[in-house]
């Protein structure tokens, strides 16, 4: 049985994040919502909170290790030893490979899979200690390829080796360690795509659904209801797999 109902989600200031948090307070878990700024974190947390629910605003870049080991620290002090972590912080700095830049190439690395490194690592400590943890890494049907994402789908793919690893590692600790792989997710995120490509979001989005089995794009709902289940106890013998959330299947 879990000892400790308390839950970190990166990037949690908006998008998929803010939905996890927001649904895993629902779920009755006490959630150390993570940003870059503990200012951007706040409107999550008032969500929350208003809803009847505790959160915390947390400051911190996933991929800068002190940042990463007191932003644990504060959720442990404060709610409770985190025994759920969502790494779900992300960035795109997309381009076709001869104009990838070295900084495009090592954010999306550190972003994605260093902080989710840092992070898990961080947290696993509480983890083994209560014996019992859920741990769920955001990768992405661009893991399969997609052009101008050389970087972000090697970031993608690469969460999905560290989520078995982790399996493998944690699991005699009452870990269990699973991916979601999202398809199109409504967000700030890909409507930051559409402007780069110069398309109408709406375009963009009737385009994208087209091509859908279930003939519409996702909500950060979608991914906030897999995430809830897998977090939960009931889980317990579900992990190392990857969950595609894409309205239909993938290659
Ligand atoms: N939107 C999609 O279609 C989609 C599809 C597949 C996977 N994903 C993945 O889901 C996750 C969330 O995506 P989203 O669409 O909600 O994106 P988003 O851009 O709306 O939100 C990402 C959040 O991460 C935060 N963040 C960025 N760098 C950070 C850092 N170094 N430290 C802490 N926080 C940081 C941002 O401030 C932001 O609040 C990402 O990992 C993304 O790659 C999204």
């Amino acid at each position: 049985m879990a000892q400790s109902r308390v839950a970190i989600v990166t990037g949690a200031a908006r998008g998929i994040g803010a939905a996890v948090a927001k649904r895993l307070a629902k779920d009755g878990f006490a959630v150390g919502v993570v940003d870059l700024t503990e200012d951007n974190c706040k409107e999550t947390v008032a969500a929350i909170t208003e809803a009847g629910g505790t959160a915390l605003a947390v400051g911190a870049d996933v991929s800068n290790a002190e940042q990463v080991a007191a932003a644990v620290n504060k959720v442990a002090d404060r709610l409770g030893a985190p025994t759920v972590l969502v790494n779900n912080a992300g960035i795109l700095r997309d381009n076709l490979l001869f104009k990838m830049s070295e900084d495009d190439w090592d954010l999306v690395m550190n972003v994605h899979l260093r902080g989710a490194f840092l992070m898990s690592r961080e947290v696993q400590k509480h983890q083994t200690q209560e014996n019992y943890g859920r741990i769920v890494n955001l990768s992405s049907t661009s893991a399969l390829g997609n052009r101008g994402q050389a970087n972000y789908s090697a970031a993608k793919a690469g969460m999905q080796g560290f989520t078995k690893t982790l399996a493998i590692e944690l699991g005699k600790f009452g870990i269990t360690a699973n991916a979601i792989a999202p398809g199109f997710i409504e967000t700030d995120m890909t409507a930051a795509t559409a402007a780069r490509v110069g398309v109408d979001f709406d375009q963009f989005k009737e385009g994208a659904a087209a091509a859908i089995p279930v003939r519409r794009v996702g909500q950060p709902e979608d991914v906030a209801a897999v995430a809830s289940f897998l977090v939960s106890e009931e889980a317990g013998f579900v992990s190392g797999q990857v969950i595609y959330v894409a309205g239909g299947p993938q290659d």
